[in-house]
């Protein structure tokens, strides 16, 4: 039987890289993607050595339509069909209010919005040529949700993330195409390192890990968030198991965002 094909977006480390090597476990072949190329490299490099061989990588920017659509066509050239995209790639920005300006808002939106339709329009036209289903997953948040204090553009871009998985998941539905989201709450990647430092120029009075450990500490399961727990989640969404399922965003936080 040929194996299922998924690409995953943003793969080369943090939450992508573990939903990659996820699907790789489970049986899937996987294109892994990055704008970062020397760390996509490394990443291939090191699955390969871990023992997976179906894996390939593709370097491209989310906000390029063009380089989607070429992502896309790299996988099918490359495994031979599409199975599942995963719109993973995404950034921060932590900024309070008044300060937001043009230049933020346009590269936040390009890469977490943008990306976000850009990906699952290349993956819907896949699956129709295809002439098969097909299941799209995007990276929301619980900034999806909920609005933060100096994430104000990054709550809106996530926002907006629900909103396309939503329309997308009604006018796809017919051609047997699902789309949902999963929403992470407090993860230990390099975003939140980032998050974390920004946080701190924004209040002095703030000292380096406080910020992070203040969110974290509001998780009603006790611990911060890893890959593995939001790649247990996009397991699910990418398996026939949830093949009744679409147009929703799930929060998977350890309790942190009751909607
Ligand atoms: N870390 C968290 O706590 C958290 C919480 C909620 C949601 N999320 C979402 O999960 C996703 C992954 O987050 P993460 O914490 O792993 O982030 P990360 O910054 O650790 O990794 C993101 C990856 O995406 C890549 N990337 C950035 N811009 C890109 C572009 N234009 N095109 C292609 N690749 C690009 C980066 O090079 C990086 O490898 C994001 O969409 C993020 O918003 C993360």
């Amino acid at each position: 039987m040929t194996k299922k094909v998924a690409v995953v977006t943003g793969s080369a480390g943090g939450l992508g890289r573990g939903i990659a090597e996820r699907l790789l476990k489970d049986g899937f072949s996987v294109m892994i993607h990055d704008i970062n190329k020397e760390a996509l490299a490394e990443t291939e490099k090191e699955i390969k050595a871990a023992g997976y061989e179906d894996v390939a990588s593709f370097a491209g920017d989310v906000s390029k339509k063009e380089d989607q659509v070429a992502l896309v066509a790299a996988a099918v050239q490359k495994f031979g069909q599409l199975n599942v995209f995963v719109n993973n790639a995404g950034i921060e920005a932590v900024t309070p209010f008044l300060k937001i300006d043009e230049k933020e808002l346009e590269r936040t939106f390009k890469i977490n919005v943008f990306g976000t339709v850009y990906g699952t329009q290349a993956a819907a036209e896949q699956f129709i040529k295809q002439g098969t289903s097909g299941k799209i997953i995007n990276a929301c948040s619980i900034a999806g949700h909920e609005a933060y204090e100096v994430l104000g553009t990054y709550s809106a871009t996530k926002h907006a993330v629900k909103a396309f998985t939503h329309v997308a998941a009604k006018e796809l539905a017919s051609k047997h195409i699902t789309v949902n989201a999963y929403c992470p709450g407090v993860a230990k990647t390099k975003m939140w390192d980032r998050i974390d430092a920004e946080m701190v120029k924004a209040d002095p009075s703030l000292k380096p890990g406080e910020p992070f450990a203040k969110f974290s500490g509001e998780i009603a399961l006790g611990r911060y968030e890893t890959p593995t727990d939001v790649a247990n989640l996009v397991h699910f969404l990418a398996s026939e198991d949830s093949d009744y399922i679409t147009g929703q965003a799930i929060l998977v936080d350890g309790g942190l965002v009751y909607k």
